[in-house]
């Protein structure tokens, strides 16, 4: 009786351990291969960190990217980064700046214009309140 009790306990503190590290181990990167042929995918903030490797991902999946960001030269060497390494030329660069009004009603028009569906929206840029990413525009 003792020996299943010795038992037991160690099996359900081995099963804790496991979930445990899991658990600190934190969410995965999803290596998900899902073909996007087809789809349009809208990013914002794509041309470094997070959301250029994102854009990556989606063009190599096959994905039409259109890359939301307020510096056109650098979106521009950001695309032709992304279709050299993916060998997708559906790679599309449009000005966003969220710091301004102005700059996010001009590309709602254009988008509502010109794209007729969105499949997926990443909103990439801007959730981070610091100075590096307040463009100075109050408009
Ligand atoms: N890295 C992390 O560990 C982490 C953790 C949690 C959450 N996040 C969030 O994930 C997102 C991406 O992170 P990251 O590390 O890849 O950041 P990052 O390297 O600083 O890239 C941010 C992107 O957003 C753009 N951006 C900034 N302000 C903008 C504005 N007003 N209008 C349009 N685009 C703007 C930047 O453009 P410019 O190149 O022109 O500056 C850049 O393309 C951020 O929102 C961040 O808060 C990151």
């Amino acid at each position: 009786m003792m020996f299943k009790v010795t038992v037991v306990s160690v099996v359900l503190i081995a099963v804790g351990l496991a979930c445990l590290r899991r658990h600190m181990a934190g969410v995965r990167y999803n290596n998900t291969t899902t073909r996007l042929d087809g789809k349009t995918v809208l990013i914002t903030g794509a041309n470094t960190g997070i959301g250029k490797e994102t854009a990556i991902d989606l063009a190599k999946r096959g994905a039409r990217v259109i890359l939301a960001c307020r510096d056109l030269d650098k979106a521009k060497t950001a695309a032709d980064d992304i279709k050299n390494r993916t060998g997708n030329e559906n790679i599309i660069i449009k000005r966003l700046d969220l710091a301004s009004l102005k700059s996010i009603k001009i590309f709602a028009g254009d988008i509502n214009a010109n794209e007729k569906k969105l499949d997926i929206l990443i909103n990439n840029a801007g959730t981070d309140t610091s100075a590096k990413h307040n463009s100075g525009h109050q408009d």
